[in-house]
């Protein structure tokens, strides 16, 4: 079953950490980050070789190299350090309405900084960018943080929200990222407030797969652990890119190796073997996108408290439906009728089907997910659907809440 990495989690600790070779961005801001040739990014104790020094070892068998798609790998991240100052001022001293939003790690801010020189502007000049503050009572902040500017630092893809900077002052932990005007794929299905159309799901699903196939190709496996709609994030043209990498673990290429991990409880798009063995694999990563997309297909949250007894967890109630062709029509979002042909529907059944299989070893990778879904948007686009011609508004595509019942 290939090795069992558990030493390189994310949570556990390293002395020395990763030294990296410092970017042209990197400016002193007496934080312990300085412009000189090599960077400490972990300044706790420990020797033993953490989860940075295997990142190392990767991006040097790639360093500065193209992979896939457009994607690149960096030998050290190429980042801005912020002073906490920089931040404050780049946010409005960090007001409530400069808020994008809250999630488990703190909140994110707009802020304001130069085009070219990344450096803090006032508000409306140069460019937006978005401010994750960690909040001081998290327990996991700091190796989330430091995971983040490890992974996403050095990882340059189309389909990954890129990380322009990072402040450490004190017990302030931030990051700050290229800003996604379109929020995320989250927003769009459940707190829609104008119709969300199916092409538009499909290409964010094919821009994701794009996203995660390339973390998944990578020499050491990328596992990005936090597939999930909020953790998608739309660029002006809807253009998809992964956030988040502050809980990805690193693992060989060996067939089905996997790290062994703290379950977390609240993961809701957990695959079964992570829940039963606290063991993850890149398919794990695969069972999390295939429920999403069974989100995207039927407009439900794949798990919900609030729907009636039997009936919150969307892959149980459906799955068995996804490989019938004449009942997963029924499950489709109402909100898209007309919007796609029943091949397609029969498709997306077919790979949702496979992707959420029980037996990790059973999923396609996600390649042969992205060549799957490219051809599905291929299909929808050559056959149209006279089936229905009913229009979409806004008020139809409010998803929420919505029961099945079969
Ligand atoms: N780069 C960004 N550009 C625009 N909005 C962003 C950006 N990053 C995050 N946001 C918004 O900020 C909010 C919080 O994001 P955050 O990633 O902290 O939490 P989350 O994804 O909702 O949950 P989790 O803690 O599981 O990641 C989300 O609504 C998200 O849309
Ligand atoms: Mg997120």
């Amino acid at each position: 079953m290939g090795i069992c990495i558990s030493s390189i989690s994310s949570s556990s600790s390293s002395k020395t950490g990763l030294h990296c070779h410092a970017s042209t961005n990197n400016h002193s801001n007496g934080t312990g980050f300085s412009s000189s040739t090599t960077t400490t990014l972990a300044t706790t104790t420990n020797s033993s070789v953490g989860p940075q020094s295997q990142f190392s070892e990767a991006a040097s068998e790639y360093s500065g190299g193209i992979i896939g798609d457009s994607g690149l790998i960096l030998e050290s991240p190429s980042l801005k350090v912020y002073s906490f100052q920089d931040l404050t001022t780049a946010t409005k001293n960090f007001r409530p309405d400069s808020m994008l939003g809250q999630g488990g790690f703190g909140k994110v801010y707009r802020g304001w900084i130069d085009t070219k020189t990344l450096a803090p502007s006032k508000a409306g000049s140069g460019m937006i960018a978005a401010v994750k503050r960690l909040n001081s009572e998290s327990v996991q902040g700091f190796a989330e943080w430091r995971s983040e500017v490890n992974f996403l630092g050095r990882l340059s893809h189309p389909n990954l929200v890129k990380l322009l900077g990072h402040c450490r002052e004190g017990k302030e932990l931030l990051l700050v990222y290229e800003y996604m005007p379109k929020g995320s794929l989250s927003h769009h299905l459940f707190q829609r407030t104008e119709p969300f159309s199916w092409d538009l799901r499909i290409k964010i699903m094919i821009g994701a797969a794009r996203g995660l196939a390339f973390l998944h190709g990578l020499q050491r496996t990328v596992i990005y652990r936090e597939f999930n709609p909020s953790n998608i994030l739309l660029d002006s043209n809807y253009e998809a890119k992964i956030s988040d990498l502050g809980q990805a673990k690193l693992v060989s290429l060996q067939a089905h190796s996997h790290v062994a991990i703290r379950i977390m409880e609240t993961y809701g798009y957990a695959a079964p073997e992570y829940l039963e063995t606290g063991h993850l694999y890149a398919k794990s990563d695969v069972y999390g996108f295939g429920l999403v997309l069974l989100e995207i297909m039927t407009g439900l949250r794949v798990y919900d408290p609030k729907r009636p007894h039997g009936q919150e967890s969307l892959v149980d109630l459906l799955r068995p439906k996804l490989s019938s062709e004449d009942k997963v029509k029924y499950i489709m979002d109402k909100a898209i009728k007309g919007q796609y042909s029943s091949k397609v529907a029969t498709e997306m059944g077919r790979i949702t089907f496979s992707c959420t299989k029980p037996d990790p070893k059973k999923r396609p990778n996600m390649k042969e997910v992205l060549d799957v879904l490219e051809h599905i948007q291929h299909i929808n686009l050559v056959i149209p659907d006279l089936s229905s011609t009913k229009p979409i508004t806004a008020s139809s595509s409010q998803s929420s809440p919505r029961h099945y019942q079969f």
